[in-house]
């Protein structure tokens, strides 16, 4: 599964479907552990991702990780990170819905490898495409949807509670509430 994996991650190097590919430094494939039951996926990739060419590795990055490491996740260890597009949108623009939608058949395919039980959308973007397009994150946060075998919960993008530390407090129940569920469906996460 892992060397499927890997072949997913080298057709995605070869991707021109849409502009991005022209603009990226690195391919932002994503990153942790293959068999991880929980994944989180958040926008596209920013700067530092494009530069390194790993997902959530610039401040939002720092917040998440702080954020998985109040309930015993890490990103190397217990879960995996990926992104709705797989190369930077310039100027850290929203990626368009034309991206998204081009960039989704790999998405769909690491999560058919991966196989999660649960799905952590962060922000708006994520939980618009893959939990339902009237999501609203303000209202729905922390909420889980049963989608056929997976659990799906939206949360708020690190970047939001950069710009907006009211929200970290809600963001931090959400996380709790993520706990919960682990424990609740049994999901081995050491
Ligand atoms: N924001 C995202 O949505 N994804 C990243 O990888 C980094 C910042």
């Amino acid at each position: 599964m892992d060397d499927e994996l890997k072949a997913l991650e080298l057709q995605c190097k070869d991707c021109c479907r849409c502009p991005l590919g022209k603009t990226r430094t690195n391919l932002v494939f994503g990153t942790g552990n293959a068999k991880a039951q929980i994944m989180f996926i958040g926008e596209g990739p920013g700067e530092q991702e494009d530069l390194q060419g790993l997902p959530f590795v610039g401040k939002s990055g720092k917040l998440l990780d702080m954020y998985l490491s109040l309930i015993d996740l890490d990103r190397e260890k217990n879960v995996y990170i990926a992104n709705m597009v797989k190369c930077r949108p310039p100027h850290n623009r929203d990626p368009k819905p034309e991206e998204t939608e081009l960039c989704l058949p790999y998405l769909r395919k690491q999560v058919k490898l991966i196989r999660p039980v649960i799905i952590v959308c962060l922000g708006r973007i994520a939980a618009q495409r893959l939990i339902s397009p009237d999501f609203r994150v303000t209202k729905q946060h922390g909420e889980f949807f049963k989608k056929g075998e997976i659990y799906m919960m939206g949360t708020f993008h690190p970047a939001a509670l950069l710009r907006d530390e009211s929200k970290k407090k809600d963001a931090l129940s959400d996380f709790q509430r993520l706990r919960e569920k682990i424990e609740q469906l049994q999901i081995n996460i050491y």
